[in-house]
């Protein structure tokens, strides 16, 4: 099947039932997306898949077929950060790192729904993204910055 990753199709060789965060680790090579639970309890695998941020553990690859699939690696560049990295990295939000890619997409998606959320947009819509570190007060710091376009 054909799956277009970061703007690049690519013709995958995979069962139509296989996780789309197995497709994107083990075929395409693109670690950045992180496996935590497997049952869409904790974000860490969230890509975004026509624009909306999903669990990738979730979603089977024959149903990302024929979307835009984005993932950590392609949000920005190194020399051409998305705002919500930038900001990420301003407030050095990350401990471990683990979950930070997943709270990064996450976070994208709900700037591109709700450009400048208050602290209880951002609860709730960051409240299904999981950090065992706690960095959620940072979390909450980064996202004001991006949307404020200081990052
Ligand atoms: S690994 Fe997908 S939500 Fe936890
Ligand atoms: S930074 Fe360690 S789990 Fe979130």
């Amino acid at each position: 099947m054909k799956l277009t990753v970061n703007g690049t199709a690519h013709a995958v060789d995979v069962e139509p039932d296989m996780p789309l965060l197995w497709v994107l680790r083990d075929v395409l090579g693109l670690t950045g997306t992180k496996y935590g639970c497997g049952i869409a309890q904790c974000g860490a695998c969230t890509v975004h898949l026509g624009g909306e941020a999903v669990r990738s553990c979730q979603v089977l690859a024959s149903d990302a077929e024929g979307a835009e699939i984005t993932t950590f690696e392609g949000l920005g560049r190194p020399d051409a950060l998305h705002a919500v990295q930038a900001a990420w990295i301003a407030h050095q939000v990350a401990q471990c790192g683990y979950c930070q890619s997943g709270q990064i997409m996450q976070a994208a998606h709900l700037l591109a729904e709700i450009p400048n959320p208050t602290d209880a947009e951002i609860d709730d819509w960051m409240g299904g993204n999981l950090c065992r570190c706690g960095t959620y007060p940072r979390i909450r710091a980064a996202i004001h910055t991006a949307a404020e376009g200081k990052g």
